[in-house]
């Protein structure tokens, strides 16, 4: 296996906006082969027309495993392999508000997104990844998972499971060449926050240690270590990327 991800073919979830998209153009700078798997069939168009040629734009609902399914074989068929899954899409879901003002169809909207959604796409690429005995599969999480931001109580438990799901699946495939990771980044500005109180936005912010939000290209280079073959001796862990938030 070469030690560059020059021919790697890997899979965005979230690709059209945000972190999704901007790993996705480090990851296509360096040579890999994109899959953009997003919700938003016009963020979708954009995006893969902004990132250039030989970009495949897959419309897909993270939440169903038919459509997830559908999406990897896709893939498949034009690729034949896959070494790079990273999971980005998300949604924050109602924020700003305790516990008892969430209506439980909002929290149970999210987790499948986040938590339902990180499950199907790992459980979908995992046997192609073991055919080739390789791959490297990165679940974005959050700091909310590790610390719990209150008034993010759907977020936040999503997300803790998120990272659960790595930690268990790390283990199972730990005698292969297969590493699961997590991401738990802090606040990086992306429209993932355009329907946030800005109180929420400040709550978060002002726990960061270095007093500043990260930024994409942060986030896209963390990621870009993380899912190359020289990050081989790591797996189920949970990469922190919060300025100094969060320091285990
Ligand atoms: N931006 C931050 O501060 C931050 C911090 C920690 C974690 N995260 C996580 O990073 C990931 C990316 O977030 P972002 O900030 O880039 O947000 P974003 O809103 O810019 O991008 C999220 C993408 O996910 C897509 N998406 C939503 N629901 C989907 C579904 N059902 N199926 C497929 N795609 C769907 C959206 O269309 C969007 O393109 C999310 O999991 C988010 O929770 C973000």
């Amino acid at each position: 296996m070469s030690r560059s991800i020059e021919n790697h073919v890997a899979i965005v979830t979230g690709g059209a906006s945000g972190i999704g998209f901007a790993t996705a153009q480090k990851l296509k700078a360096d040579g890999a082969r994109i899959a953009l798997l997003d919700l938003n069939p016009q963020g979708l168009s954009e995006a893969s027309k902004r990132l250039g040629e030989d970009v495949l734009a897959i419309e897909t609902d993270i939440r169903s495993e038919a459509s997830v399914n559908a999406a990897i074989a896709k893939t498949i068929d034009a690729f034949d392999q896959i070494d790079i899954v990273i999971n980005a899409a998300g949604i924050a879901g109602i924020t700003g508000k305790n516990a008892t003002d969430i209506p439980f169809q909002n929290f149970q909207d999210v987790v499948a997104v986040n938590l339902h959604g990180s499950f199907l796409i790992s459980k979908a690429v995992l046997p192609h990844m073991q055919k080739r005995n390789y791959g490297r599969i990165l679940l974005i999480a959050s700091i909310a998972g590790k610390e719990g931001n209150a008034g993010m109580v759907s977020y936040s438990a999503s997300k803790a499971g998120i990272i659960g799901l790595a930690k268990s699946i790390g283990k199972e495939y730990a005698e292969t060449g297969i590493t699961i990771n997590s991401l738990a980044p802090a606040v990086i500005m992306t429209p993932i926050h355009d329907t946030m109180p800005q109180e929420q936005i400040d709550y978060m912010t002002e726990r960061i240690p270095m007093k500043r939000c990260g930024t994409l290209e942060e986030t896209a280079s963390a990621i870009r270590f993380i899912v190359s073959p020289e990050n081989s001796f790591t797996t189920g862990f949970c990469y922190d990327l919060s300025g100094g938030r969060a320091t285990y």
